[in-house]
């Protein structure tokens, strides 16, 4: 049989099976790190930031990236073929996308997020003996400075991009508005808060908070937005917050942990007070959204008892603390905000 017609056999084969997924679509899947360890060692590499605008041939880009010819010449070829890169008469070009998004210059860089999930290589790379010994929790490194500062970076670029669309739905009064940000990393939804109320002032409570502070004095809201090193678990924010920002944050913790946590959000919030949670959000049946399902496992072998949750998890919690009230929205892939106010 030729080999063309023994894949149209196995895709025959696989349509009949119970799902829908065909042979390709399973050597696809099996093969995926490919393209996304291409894309991740050329930012290890500093190729996208070190191209920029220019146009290189592969000899001054090796000589510029440090490489080989020959390594150099290879990544960038299968790039051009991810619409990464442009090759044209020998010359290699960022892409658009590249260029908005992968040199660390444009104020859409992704490039220390990029890092995080390059990061992450080493906990998939561990996954079959986490799941066989059981969890590990945090490596030693996650509690270097430079891990931290790295880390909040990447989660400002992450969140930046996300900022119009999580805080949209967040509505607050127009008065003075007393705002808390638990476990705000960056400060990047706190600022973008400030932004569009006037009169809000907010705390960003946070064990890492030198990148919320130079963020913050970058937008000039240093004295509405502050920041304060400390513990989500033990730290005294104070009370009579209007609202709480608890934005990625759950899936760090195990259930008792986030009982605790959101016993604190609602001492800290004053009666009629809201939270926010933003999550990644199962459904009900703990498989979809698949990539909350994936991050579940990710969070596995990355934190000590963490893991996404379903959205009647993280009610429940809060319904037992006194909360009600309860809206859910569906922002982008599997994350969500969930709103509740504090009833009495
Ligand atoms: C995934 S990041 C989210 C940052 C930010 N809320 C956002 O959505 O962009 C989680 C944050 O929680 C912080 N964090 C985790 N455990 C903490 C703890 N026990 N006390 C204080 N901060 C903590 C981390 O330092 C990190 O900034």
């Amino acid at each position: 049989m030729l080999a063309s017609q023994s894949w149209l056999h196995l895709d025959a084969f696989s349509h009949r099976s119970s799902n829908s997924m065909t042979y390709s679509d399973l050597i696809r899947l099996a093969n995926g790190y490919a393209e996304s360890k291409a894309l991740l060692v050329a930012n290890e590499l500093g190729l996208f930031t070190i191209l920029g605008k220019r146009a290189l041939r592969i000899d001054g880009l090796a000589k510029a990236c440090r490489t080989t010819e020959e390594g150099i010449g290879l990544l960038a070829n299968a790039l051009v073929g991810l619409d990464l890169l442009t090759l044209r008469a020998g010359l290699y070009r960022n892409s658009p996308v590249a260029r908005t998004f992968l040199d660390v210059r444009s104020a859409s860089s992704i490039t220390h997020l990029l890092w995080l999930l390059n990061h992450h290589w080493s906990d998939w790379m561990d996954m079959a003996r986490a799941i066989r010994r059981g969890r590990t929790g945090w490596a030693p490194i996650t509690k270097s400075r430079e891990f931290r500062r790295k880390f909040a970076l990447a989660m400002h670029e992450r969140s930046f991009v996300l900022a119009p669309l999580i805080i949209a739905p967040i509505r607050l009064p127009r008065r003075a508005v007393r705002f808390l940000d638990l476990g705000g990393g960056a400060g990047s939804y706190s600022i973008a808060l400030a932004q569009r109320y006037s009169k809000l002032t907010s705390l960003v409570l946070d064990q890492s908070v030198s990148v919320a502070r130079s963020l913050i004095v970058r937008a000039r809201l240093h004295d509405r937005v502050t920041v304060r090193v400390g513990n989500v678990l033990t730290t005294q924010p104070g009370i009579d917050y209007d609202a709480v920002l608890v934005s990625n944050l759950v899936h760090d913790f195990d259930g008792p942990d986030n009982r605790r946590l959101l016993g604190r959000v609602r001492h800290a919030l004053r009666p009629g007070g809201k939270v926010f949670v933003v999550e990644f959000f199962l459904d009900e049946n703990r498989t979809t959204p698949v990539d909350a399902a994936l991050f579940s496992l990710l969070m596995y072998r990355f934190t000590p008892g963490g893991r996404s949750y379903t959205w009647i998890e993280v009610e429940g919690w809060l319904k037992k603390l006194g909360f009600g009230r309860f809206k859910r929205r569906k922002i982008w892939g599997s994350i969500g905000i969930l709103e509740a106010t504090r009833l009495k």
